[in-house]
């Protein structure tokens, strides 16, 4: 291995090490969705909304489908799909395609809203703070039972 090589790999390895240093706000202090983020009155402000624009497509129980190809929010496989994913990428997802006809009539206020519901219909537990753009961040955990 010639000095360059090792020189590579030193510059490589520091590197590695202070991102990891740096970046370890460790799986300790990283919220998940069991960490009581959003109000009660929150989920229920929003629950109109989701019964209106939502519920027809979407349950939360997989026995529970109205029509063959419905995406339950809750049971599996969702969790399987979302664990460990930031809460965010189902703010997008929602902004930018739900429903699913191009309508396109939500804004992340009310993503965030309809978000707290699906929570609270999967049995997470509600704090004392609402869902916010930050607190999306957030990653997706199994309910505790
Ligand atoms: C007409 C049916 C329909 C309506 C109404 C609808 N969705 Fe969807 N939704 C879908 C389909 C189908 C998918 C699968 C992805 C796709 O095809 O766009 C999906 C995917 C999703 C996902 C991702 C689920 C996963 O497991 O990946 C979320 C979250 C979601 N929808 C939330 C909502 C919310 C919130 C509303 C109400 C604002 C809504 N949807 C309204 C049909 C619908």
């Amino acid at each position: 291995m010639g000095r360059r090589t090792w020189c590579t790999l030193t510059v490589w390895a520091l590197t590695a090490w202070t991102g990891a240093v740096i970046g370890s706000a460790g799986p300790m202090d990283q919220q998940t969705t069991n960490d009581g983020i959003y109000t009660r009155a929150q989920a229920d402000g929003a629950k109109a909304q989701f019964d209106a624009v939502c519920a027809q497509c979407h349950a939360f129980k997989v026995a529970l489908k109205k029509q063959a190809n419905d995406l339950p929010l809750g049971d599996e496989p969702f969790f399987k799909k979302w664990e460990g994913r930031a809460l965010d990428e189902l703010v997008t997802l929602i902004v930018m395609t739900m429903p699913n006809d191009g309508s396109a009539v939500v804004n992340d206020e009310e993503a965030l809203n309809l978000l707290a519901y699906v929570l609270q219909q999967n049995g997470f537990q509600a704090g004392a703070s609402p869902l916010t753009k930050e607190g999306a961040a957030a990653v997706i955990a199994r309910p505790k039972t």
